[in-house]
């Protein structure tokens, strides 16, 4: 299993991003091990590096409707997961989380992927996402505010509270792809 950082392309690489399928477990534990300890931290709020196997296979086997994740590939590994999940804090809220392995930050892949999430979440009847973000955390602070004007932050100390009421779909569903041995069937390239 490499633990070495995936090395993008200088040009900007074309991703394809589709619905995670259980198939993606693995991968999961790849992504995590080639990622730095602070992108880890920053996502889980502990040094998770090799995460037990019941735990990746959670984080892969999602009922696309009440949890969503969606990832970026590049040559067959997952380089980024950005995901929702309904809280059962109330109806329509799901909280949302996401990863970009390191070698990819700063490469649009987060601005990406949130844009598409909030389509499928909004379709189910999402009207609120919600994040819990480590206070330091500026660059997922940042690529919020980018995503999603309207965001509310609320400081609590170690951490801040996110609150993001979403408007209407954009239009960017994701397009059909071959569905093989009931894959989710939808996918884009991303350029
Ligand atoms: C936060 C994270 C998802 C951003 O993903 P990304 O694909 O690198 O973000 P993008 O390239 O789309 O950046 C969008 C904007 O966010 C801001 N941004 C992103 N990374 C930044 C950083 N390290 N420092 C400051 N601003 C940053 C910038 O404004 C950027 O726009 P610009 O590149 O034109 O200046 C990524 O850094 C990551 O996975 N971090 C570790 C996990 C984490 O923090 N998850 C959030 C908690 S769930």
């Amino acid at each position: 299993m490499t633990t070495d950082p995936l090395t993008p392309p200088s040009s900007v690489p074309p991703l394809t991003v589709r619905p995670i399928t259980p198939d993606d477990a693995p991968r999961l534990g790849d992504l995590l091990q080639r990622c730095s300890p602070e992108t880890t931290y920053n996502r889980f709020f502990t040094a998770i590096r090799r995460p037990r196997p019941a735990t990746l296979q959670w984080l892969a086997e999602v009922d696309h409707f009440r949890r969503e994740a969606l990832v970026a590939m590049c040559d067959g590994a997952v380089v980024a997961v950005a995901r929702y999940d309904w809280t059962g804090a109330a109806d329509d809220q799901a909280e949302i989380a996401i990863l970009v392995e390191d070698a990819w930050q700063r490469r649009r892949v987060g601005t990406t992927l949130l844009p598409l999430l909030t389509d499928l979440a909004i379709d189910r009847g999402v009207r609120v996402f919600t994040a819990t973000v480590l206070a330091n955390n500026t660059a997922v602070a940042q690529l919020l505010r980018r995503v999603f004007p309207s965001v509310i932050v609320r400081n609590e100390g170690y951490a801040h509270t996110v609150t993001i009421p979403l408007g209407t779909p954009q239009g960017l569903a994701l397009a059909p792809m071959p569905r093989s041995g009931g894959v989710p069937t939808l996918a884009k390239t991303v350029t």
